[in-house]
């Protein structure tokens, strides 16, 4: 069924020039772009965000990197939407994505405490609801 799905590019994409390229590659793979804005985000807004992860060891490292600097917040529609963008993303750590994806062409292991990873994207369409909500809402 038509589903959204809410990527980010994260401040390491963003940073180093790549939000362009990498939402034409969700373009250009058929889905449609249906909110795009940049966001500082705070605090509050990644504790909601991340509300899974609070406790985990690299939960901090990973609020402190998503708060280096802006985050492209797009959602995206099309059939099969929230699978199909985590197949264009590629596995979570840059080192062992593979090629041909966006994590597997542009990321890379930087030796820091948080994988910096370029994209997010929503796992569930109930994740998808509440994310949406979170950085639209
Ligand atoms: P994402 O899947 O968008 O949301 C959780 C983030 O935490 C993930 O991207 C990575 O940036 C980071 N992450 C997940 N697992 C680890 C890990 N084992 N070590 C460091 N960072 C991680």
């Amino acid at each position: 069924s038509v589903e959204r799905t809410l990527v980010l590019v994260k401040p390491d994409g963003v940073a180093r020039g790549l939000t362009g390229t990498i939402l034409a590659r969700v373009e250009a793979k058929g889905y449609k772009l249906v909110q795009l804005k940049l966001v500082d985000a705070t605090r509050e807004l990644l504790e909601r965000h991340y509300e899974e992860h609070i406790g985990k060891p690299f939960y901090e490292p990973l609020v402190e990197f998503m708060l280096s600097g802006p985050t492209a917040a797009a959602v995206f529609e099309g059939q099969r939407v929230i699978e199909g963008f985590r197949s264009l993303a590629g596995t979570t750590e840059p080192t062992l994505a593979a090629p041909g994806t966006i994590r597997g062409d542009f990321g890379r292991d930087w030796g820091l405490k948080v994988q910096q990873n370029l994209v997010h994207g929503s796992d569930s369409p109930e994740s998808a609801a509440r994310e949406i909500g979170i950085w639209f809402g």
